[in-house]
């Protein structure tokens, strides 16, 4: 295993939830970090707080991940601040639950730009860094909703685009590989955060979820590997989570229910 200690990491969405949870992680392996979120108050406090506790040097740059402006600032600051960056992963994402027929096209364009055109240009931003150094990782937040077929009812927008950004990371590992850059699509099961708190069905019992922590063990691992033994992709779901329903009956693989 490589030794994360002193490499830098570009983490969005880091300002709560799995972004937070993933970046506290990567400070504690005593790694910088550049983080971005819309929030300005609460990204700074994040901020100081983990470069307190953890003697690292973290960089608050608050960023819409929908903006392309934004998404420039962000990368040219952290290669400016840190000169290199070893790790982009991509966790800034928003949901919704809607019938089809009644979402707002203005949620959809949100959810659009947010969870797939947001990863995939600041991806595009760093790539030529990770292809000059022939070394880095980008890790994409996927979501375990994107295992199930069909699409969960009420989530087809958010599920279907983060279908996309798998497939992007997909396409991108296959495509990078030969530079020795590491790519892999994590799939989270509905976990305990903001984003599901309000999400009907979903979230009501809490023995279906996951914490946001668990997810820093596959990010952990999937940076630490050589990029020979890469992992595509790795699932961190809760077998009761309620995306695996359509799959996987309870009552059949839990029969203490
Ligand atoms: N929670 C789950 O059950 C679950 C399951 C599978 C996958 N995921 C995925 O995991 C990722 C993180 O979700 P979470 O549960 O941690 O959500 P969360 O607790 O709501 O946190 C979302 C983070 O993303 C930031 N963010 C949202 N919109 C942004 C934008 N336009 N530009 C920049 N930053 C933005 C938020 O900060 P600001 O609001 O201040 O910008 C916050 O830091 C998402 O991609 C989500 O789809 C979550």
């Amino acid at each position: 295993m490589e030794t994360l200690k002193g490499k830098t990491a570009v983490v969005t969405g880091a300002s709560r939830g799995i972004g937070r949870a993933i970046g506290a992680a990567l400070a504690r392996e005593g790694m910088n970090l550049v983080i971005g979120a819309r929030g300005k108050e609460a990204l700074e406090a994040t901020a100081q707080e983990l470069s307190q506790q953890h003697q690292v040097k973290v960089v608050p740059v608050p960023c819409d991940v929908t903006k392309q402006a934004d998404l420039e600032n962000l990368a040219d600051t952290a290669l400016k601040e840190m000169k290199k960056v070893d790790a982009l992963i991509n966790s800034a994402g928003v949901s919704s639950q809607s019938p089809f027929q009644d979402q707002p096209l203005e949620d959809i364009e949100r959810l659009m730009y947010t969870n797939y055109f947001g990863a995939v240009m600041l991806t595009r931003l760093l790539i030529n860094h990770f292809i000059e150094n022939r070394e880095g990782a980008i890790i994409n937040i996927v979501s375990g909703s994107a295992l199930v077929d069909p699409p969960p009812r009420g989530f087809i927008v958010y599920s279907s685009l983060k279908r996309a950004l798998r497939a992007f990371g997909k396409g991108l590992f296959w495509e990078l590989r030969d530079y020795g850059i590491k790519v892999s699509s994590i799939l989270p099961g509905v976990a305990d955060t903001a984003l599901t708190s309000g999400l009907n069905e979903i979230s009501v019992d809490k023995s279906r979820l996951i914490s946001a922590a668990v997810v820093e063990d596959a990010v952990r691992f999937a940076l630490s590997v050589p990029a020979n033994v890469c992992p595509l992709e790795i699932s961190v779901i809760n077998q009761r989570t309620p995306w695996t329903r359509p799959v996987i009956p309870y009552k059949q693989d839990h029969p203490e229910e």
